[in-house]
């Protein structure tokens, strides 16, 4: 994606995580995804372009904004939009590191619509990519990620959804050799961050949602990551939904190729709370200060992007 696209769409990611930063650690999850939505849609229908939403806050009927199939921007180039605006409403809700605002772009059509249901996931960096496969055994894919990155399996941190759902793969991690690094929430960032240097992050594994799964495979496609997925259907009601939009085999491997179908996507997260990848909004002494994280595709690169923002008095303070 072109540098200008790029910096229009941080804008909208900054302005979500701004939105949204009065409510860290308020305890209410749905103001703060609210305040997101809203501002990151506001921000998006400022932009000369014909944006359409492909992964957002759910179907049409039950999100009243940034609802698959909603059309953003003022018009112009066509680009297709993943979003989930606040991905780890409860870290936000409770203060707890890691919660992001994160867009995925990608030229029409790219983007693999991701129904509502779960995602088997398995992510590394790109030392790891066609390394580690999601039908290997978690002692095979840790010995593999130890051999790539050069260091024992005793040092392999593997990050996991702290859920009961995992009991079993954080076991057999451990008994591998592994570190077992827990999250309560948060895997897009869990994924994203084994391409991060200082994260401590080697391995993602588990299974979350569907939709943040393709926002994931873009950050790790764009930089030469890897990142693997397979549907897991909770209930057939579920399958049968998905089986009216399937775009591929529901049972099979999902690749990145096959959920980002372009070599010139790009992936941006900007932080809300303080964590290992970026820091959260800072309004201190009538500063607004983001970071972000960006991937892009087209020349490769990952950038981290301060931002000092005008504070009510209009000034910029620099922090
Ligand atoms: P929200 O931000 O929508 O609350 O999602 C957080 C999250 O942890 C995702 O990162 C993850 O993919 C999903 O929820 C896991 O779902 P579950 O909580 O059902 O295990």
């Amino acid at each position: 994606m072109q540098a200008a696209r790029i910096m229009e769409i941080l804008n909208v990611a900054e302005a979500a995580s701004i939105a949204c930063a009065e409510w860290v650690g308020k305890g209410d999850k749905v103001a703060a995804d609210q305040a997101a939505t809203t501002a990151m849609r506001n921000a998006f229908n400022d932009i000369e372009f014909s944006g359409r939403i492909v992964i957002g806050e759910g179907e049409r009927d039950e999100a009243p904004m940034l609802y698959i199939g909603e059309e953003v921007g003022r018009g112009g180039e066509e680009i297709d939009i993943a979003v989930d605006p606040l991905e780890g409403t409860n870290l936000c809700a409770a203060n707890k590191p890691n919660a992001l605002t994160t867009i995925a772009i990608a030229p029409k059509g790219a983007l693999l619509f991701a129904p509502d249901t779960y995602m088997l996931k398995i992510a590394a960096g790109p030392a790891c990519a066609g390394k580690v496969h999601i039908d290997h055994s978690a002692e095979q894919n840790v010995a593999a990620v130890a051999s790539a990155l050069g260091k024992p399996v005793s040092e392999v941190n593997v990050c996991i959804l702290d859920r009961d759902r995992h009991k079993d793969l954080i076991a057999a991690v451990r008994a591998a050799g592994a570190r077992v690094r827990l999250i309560d929430d948060g895997d897009v960032f869990g994924a994203i961050a084994t391409a991060v240097p200082g994260t401590g992050i080697d391995l993602y594994m588990g299974s979350g949602g569907a939709p943040e799964g393709v926002l994931a495979a873009v950050g790790l496609k764009a930089i030469g990551g890897t990142f693997m997925g397979r549907f897991r259907f909770r209930s057939d009601d579920e399958r049968a939904r998905a089986e009216k939009t399937a775009e591929v085999d529901l049972d099979g491997v999902l690749t990145m190729d096959m959920l980002v179908r372009s070599d010139d996507a790009a992936f941006l997260a900007c932080g809300v709370t303080n964590g290992e990848m970026v820091s959260g909004v800072s309004l201190a002494d009538g500063s607004v200060t983001t970071e972000s994280v960006v991937m892009n595709a087209q020349d490769k690169t990952v950038r981290f992007i301060k931002t000092c923002h005008r504070g009510e008095d209009g000034a910029v303070r620099f922090r």
